[in-house]
């Protein structure tokens, strides 16, 4: 017997040697005190034994077993903290390294300046209103004052997606939706894409435009004047003023092309303004009487100004961009300069 017990006890020795987690530890444990390991059937044997070699018998399996649980605990004890030591060394942060960095986007010129016209107007009390990109005819022409057989359609070449579809030309389309569906007041801010057959150095087939609307009792062209005055004082500088000199849109009368005085010469005549003084950058109008009462406006009791200007335009103008595939390339290059 007690051969069969040195023999446990060497065998433990040499299972624990190399243990190394307390997962293989806790299995080896099984293997001599579960319930069918090696002692505990040592320990069924003893039914066996004769009686009178009982009590010693059952002296030194005691003896062993003891001696097999403390050796295990204080194994386990020292696995668990070699464990913990391994955890927290592995876990460890090194606070001085130097942090991993993700390069910031920034925003497209376009909607640098989107955001900004909406901003300024908003503070004028303009609320945001976006119009559909596809219009019908109606919406685009001729609720605009422009039958089909009026010469002004000329004036934008349009993308027809079927008879009456199409691709708006212009953000005046949505003027219309809204007056259909708000009673004046009205003020409205529209961004927005448009789409014109049209293909050069200072032209693309999409752009962006900005219209503005606004109807109301007693509104005249000195409301839009001031209104201009402010706008051209937020986006291009605080001494920059504006004039406003006859054209002709069918849905605005009388129709006015806006200039502001060069932001970059100060009105003595540069390049940028052509040695004029002076910069087109939009257009606008008192809204025609005939768009009025078709959207069941009275113009006898309302009037209201509109104004539209290109987007990529005022970009261009503002951060001297000069070729206009700029704005539509998405090349990284060019776009990582207005990074705020
Ligand atoms: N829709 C015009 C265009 O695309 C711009 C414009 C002019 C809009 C006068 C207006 C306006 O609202 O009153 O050329």
């Amino acid at each position: 017997m007690q051969k069969k017990i040195d023999e446990i006890e060497k065998s433990i020795d040499e299972a624990v040697k190399d243990v190394q987690s307390s997962k293989t530890l806790q299995e080896i444990k099984m293997r001599f005190l579960g319930k069918t390991g090696e002692i505990s059937a040592l320990m069924k044997n003893m039914r066996d034994i004769p009686p009178e070699e009982r009590p010693s018998m059952g002296k030194i399996l005691n003896a062993l077993r003891q001696w097999t649980e403390e050796k295990f605990s204080a194994l386990e004890q020292k696995l668990k903290e070699f464990e913990l030591k391994r955890k927290y060394a592995e876990e460890k942060i090194d606070v001085t390294l130097p942090g991993k960095s993700t390069e910031n986007g920034a925003y497209h010129p376009n909607t640098l300046i989107k955001n900004e016209l909406i901003s300024v107007f908003s503070g004028m009390g303009f609320e945001v209103f976006e119009g559909p990109e596809i219009e019908n005819d109606y919406y685009n022409f001729t609720a605009l004052n422009t039958p089909s057989d009026h010469p002004a359609r000329d004036m934008q070449d349009t993308f027809y997606l079927s008879n009456d579809l199409l691709l708006r030309t212009q953000t005046s389309a949505g003027q219309i939706r809204v007056m259909e569906n708000k009673k004046p007041p009205i003020k409205i801010l529209s961004p927005g894409k448009v789409y014109r057959s049209d293909d050069d150095a200072t032209h693309s087939p999409m752009f962006s435009q900005m219209e503005g609307l606004v109807v109301d009792k007693g509104i005249t062209l000195c409301d839009l004047k001031g209104m201009l005055d402010e706008f051209a004082r937020k986006i291009f500088g605080d001494n920059v003023k504006t004039r406003l000199r006859p054209s002709y849109f069918p849905f605005t009368e009388p129709s006015v092309e806006v200039d502001v005085s060069c932001f970059e010469c100060g009105g003595k005549g540069c390049r940028l303004c052509k040695g004029t003084g002076w910069i087109e950058v939009l257009g606008a109008g008192m809204v025609n009487r005939h768009v009025l009462a078709g959207c069941g406006v009275d113009p006898d009791i309302y009037s209201g100004f509109a104004f539209g200007m290109g987007i990529e335009r005022i970009a261009m103008l503002k951060y001297g961009i000069n070729n206009m595939k700029l704005l539509f390339e998405g090349d990284v290059r060019f776009l990582k300069q207005f990074k705020g």
